[in-house]
């Protein structure tokens, strides 16, 4: 059990072009240079292309083999990549139909991914908050979600969360309407609605059913999410931490936990074809290094608390703005 609790990880963030796919592959292969076993599994169902990034042009296996039982086990979808120790299991595009797996063909993938033999796998998420990503997303235990210093990252990066953080709940508490009704009217608060956070929602539950309202805060405790900002430029930019931190601890009681942040780098902007060389090439390039010290944080295997956070506003204010998003 400690074992799927600490070798799968999901990596989302909402929004497109963010760098999930690669710091999917350069994790990956951070981690496959200490020894580990590393499968990295293409979730990105709709447009794939992590297979790209790691030098694949055309996969002889996808996914794709999988859900149409081409193939009786994942495990023969594997495909070596450049880096000795990391697989890869690539996913297709939204031609053949597999964007939106149905319950039980997500249920066989989950089923057959707890099966594989590796020390990590990374599951690299699409774009957007469909029903499928965010499953993918809460399916690992480690969840991780990468965002850029851009406002507009930082408002999908808080409406993946909060989208993921609302479908746990609503699983949690599928029998119970009044519950669902609740989080219904929290989630898309209509102009003058009170009820627009979890803490108030807590509150609410705490009169109409305490044992519920205690469900729901250890749902909120247990929910743990990483925090990664890609192409920082600039070192204020890593306070965007501390305020996708505090709206969410304020809106949605939860803590999330910062996993440090990778700079804007322009070996790795120079598009995927150079990734691939960069895999295969030299070990010690400096834009290798955020990655090693982001593997570090993911090889410790205690859950690390949440480090406390000082007030949070850049501009001082006591509370945190509400946000437009
Ligand atoms: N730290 C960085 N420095 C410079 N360029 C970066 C960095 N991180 C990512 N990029 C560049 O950003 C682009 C998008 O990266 P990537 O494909 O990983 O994003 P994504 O979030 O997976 O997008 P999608 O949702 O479309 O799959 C790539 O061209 C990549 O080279
Ligand atoms: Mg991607």
């Amino acid at each position: 059990m400690e074992e799927i609790v600490n070798k799968f990880w999901a990596i989302g963030g909402g929004k497109g072009g963010v760098g999930k796919s690669l710091v999917t592959v350069l994790l990956g292969a951070a981690l496959a240079r200490m020894n580990k076993k590393v499968v990295l599994v293409d979730a990105d169902l709709g447009g794939s292309n992590l297979h790209t990034l790691v030098g694949i042009r055309y996969p002889t296996y996808t996914l794709v083999d999988f859900l149409k039982k081409n193939v009786s086990s994942l495990e023969e979808t594997l495909l070596d990549t450049p880096v000795e120790g990391m697989k890869i299991i690539c996913g297709a595009d939204d031609i053949l139909g597999v964007a939106n797996p149905k319950h039980t063909q997500k249920a066989r993938i989950f089923n057959h991914l707890k099966n594989l033999e590796a020390d990590f796998i990374l599951i690299d998420l699409g774009a957007g908050t469909s029903f499928t990503t965010i499953d993918f997303f809460l399916f690992a235990p480690n969840r991780m979600v990468v965002l850029t210093p851009q406002v507009t990252s930082l408002q999908n990066a808080y409406g993946f969360i909060k989208s993921c953080l609302y479908r746990e709940l609503s699983r949690e508490f599928g029998k119970a309407p009044e519950v669902l009704d609740l989080l219904q009217r929290a989630g898309n608060p209509s102009p003058g609605e009170a009820l627009d956070s979890m803490d108030k929602i807590h509150h609410v539950l705490m009169d109409l059913d305490p044992e519920k309202a205690e469900r729901q805060k250890k749902i909120l405790d247990h929910f743990t999410i990483r925090v990664v900002i890609n192409m920082v430029k600039d070192p204020k930019e890593k306070n965007i931490h501390r305020i996708i931190a505090s709206v969410a601890r304020h809106y949605l009681n939860i803590e999330l936990e910062d996993f440090g942040t990778i700079p804007y780098d322009r070996h790795l902007d120079a598009g995927v074809n150079q990734m691939a060389s960069l895999l295969q090439g030299d070990r010690n390039g400096s834009y290798r290094y955020p990655f090693y010290e982001l593997a570090l944080l993911v090889t410790k295997k205690q859950k690390t608390a949440p480090a406390p956070v000082p007030p949070l506003w850049l501009n001082d204010e006591a509370q945190p703005p509400t946000p437009s998003w």
